[in-house]
């Protein structure tokens, strides 16, 4: 592959927030993950765990999330960010406001944009769900290894007409979902990608995010 290749790759993926029903071939995410699986993690200790469904069991979930949200509080085993300012904050309205223009939400639609915030927990009709943890022993670090192979993950999808979204808000329910797919308390549990093929004329799939120039980013020595 080129780095043209890589880059184009890279610039088609975007988070999918409305997909088809039809299932990704069992082969196919398996090709995903043993690609992502690729991505370096300290000493190699290759913290992610992926617990992945389909088909029935993907709607079964969602119907158990969205019995969950009714009295479940936020409870993640990762701490969520204390804040967001300054450009942060601005990247953070940006992109929020970009999707509430997208799918015809206004501007302090209060309503509105709950609603749009809970198709998170009708994982935006994707087909799978794969849920990401890590040792709880590892920290910040398995964390790091985590996000990384998220990133792999999505990349690897991507590269297989796959789309996906990361999406940490079912974290916020860590509790829940220990209990529901028996996941042991001593990993974290801390994000979970929805997949599957995107719906290309679904308006929350009709605004791309932009990016900080590489001057904003580095801080150049020499
Ligand atoms: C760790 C992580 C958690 C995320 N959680 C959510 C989420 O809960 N819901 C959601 O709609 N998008 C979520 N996203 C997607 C981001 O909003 C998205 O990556 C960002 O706005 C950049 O847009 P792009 O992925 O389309 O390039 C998450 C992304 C990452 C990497």
């Amino acid at each position: 592959m080129t780095a043209d290749e890589l880059d184009t790759l890279m610039a088609a993926r975007f988070s999918c927030r409305g997909f088809k029903p039809d299932p990704v071939p069992r082969a196919t995410i398996e090709a995903i993950v043993a690609t992502a699986r690729r991505v370096p993690s300290w000493c190699n200790a290759q913290p992610w765990q992926l617990t992945i469904t389909s088909g029935a069991e993907t709607d079964a979930f969602r119907a158990a999330l969205k019995d969950e949200m009714a009295t479940a509080s936020h409870a993640p085993d990762l701490p969520f960010p204390t804040g967001y300012s300054g450009v942060y904050l601005d990247r953070r309205r940006t992109c929020g406001w970009a999707l509430y223009e997208a799918v015809g939400v206004e501007k302090g639609d209060r309503d509105g944009s709950r609603a749009q915030m809970m198709r998170n927990f009708d994982l935006f009709g994707a087909p799978h769900c794969a849920i990401v943890s890590s040792p709880a022993e590892l920290g910040a670090y398995g964390a790091l290894d985590c996000g990384g192979f998220i990133t792999g993950f999505t990349l690897a999808a991507q590269a297989q007409g796959v789309a996906t979204v990361p999406q940490a808000a079912l974290a916020s329910y860590a509790p829940f979902l220990h209990r529901y797919f028996a996941i042991p308390d001593d990993r974290l549990i801390l994000c979970a990608v929805s997949f599957g093929y995107a719906e290309p004329d679904h308006p929350a799939n009709g605004f791309r995010t932009e990016r900080a120039a590489v001057a904003d980013i580095v801080d150049w020595r020499g």
